[in-house]
């Protein structure tokens, strides 16, 4: 199977089709199929009698299927190697779960964006991870590791970075961008002083404009319930989806010039050069076509 026989916005971009996508959580398809959307194609997805996870497409061409971190992954193309390393996966003192998995009407580049984002952390996550007056963002590092996006030395003040918190602290934070469409965030841990609990973002993109966003955990905490742990992300989420939804553009825009930024965003400005240089055209506006589109000064893509 190449690409989606299917009318709606099918994706042509070679660098999306050639990934691999966490289209479900295992533990959901153990509870029945799933029929569902993988870049404006349907697809269905299930757990055989003997175990085993499987995807095929409408036309019932079977996909290739990759089931790291309590996923299932699949493609549309052919992916170079297997799903990104998790290392901290094997640490086996860690818990490793699917802390939820949202819908959201939104690009996966723009949830990708904004899991990137700590500046949003005072005003749209008061209380939690962050609060007012400490807004300011403070200097660190962008690079590019083995293709892959990081920022560190990140330090963020916050009142309650964690379920297992019990006081505000100076968290340091380091992302990794490891996939067009994933993120990683390593954030100093409340229950070890020297290692980092790992969170990610794993989009399934239904198509160029909806998404479902696996929120993925494996954290040191030895003491919360589950269902703590994945009632503090699903409280933090469920204020960031209403944000995602009323942006606009519902694609992200990847001209320099779209969107000025407001305030120093420095690893959304990397995260959209960084798309740029992968070319990737699918989910976002090519930095070419801001320009034909929104003339000589971009003010069409200008919030
Ligand atoms: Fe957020």
């Amino acid at each position: 199977m190449t690409m989606a026989e299917t009318g709606t916005r099918s994706c042509s971009d070679p660098v999306i089709l050639n990934q691999w996508h966490a289209v479900a959580d295992l533990n959901e398809i153990r509870r029945g199929p799933l029929r569902t959307l993988l870049l404006g194609a349907p697809l269905t997805c299930w757990i055989d009698d003997d175990g085993t996870a499987r995807a095929r497409t409408e036309s019932g061409g079977e996909l290739e299927v990759r089931t790291d971190y309590g996923y299932l992954w699949t493609t549309l193309g052919e992916p170079d190697g297997g799903v990104f390393a998790v290392p901290e996966t094997y640490e086996d003192d860690r818990r490793t779960l699917n802390a939820l998995t949202v819908g959201i009407q939104v690009s996966a580049p723009r949830a990708v964006e904004n899991f990137l984002d700590m500046a949003h952390f005072p005003y749209v996550h008061a209380g939690v991870l962050g609060e007012e007056p400490h807004t300011e963002v403070a200097e660190y590092r962008v690079e590019e590791r083995d293709g892959e996006l990081w920022a560190v030395d990140c330090v963020f003040y916050q009142p309650r970075a964690a379920a297992a918190s019990s006081q505000a602290v100076l968290a340091e934070y380091i992302y990794r961008v490891p996939h067009p469409y994933s993120a990683m965030l390593y954030k100093s841990s409340p229950s070890d002083a020297d290692r980092m609990d790992a969170i990610g973002i794993f989009i399934h993109p239904l198509t160029d404009t909806r998404i479902r966003a696996h929120l993925f955990l494996s954290v040191l905490d030895q003491v919360s319930a589950d269902q703590q742990i994945r009632r503090f992300q699903q409280e933090v989420i469920a204020q960031d989806k209403p944000i995602l939804e009323n942006q606009h553009p519902k694609l992200l825009p990847l001209d320099p010039r779209a969107e000025t930024p407001i305030r120093a965003d420095r690893s959304a400005i990397a995260y959209r050069r960084w798309l740029s240089r992968l070319g990737v055209t699918y989910g976002v506006i090519p930095a070419l076509e801001a320009e034909r589109v929104g003339g000589e000064s971009g003010a069409l893509w200008q919030r």
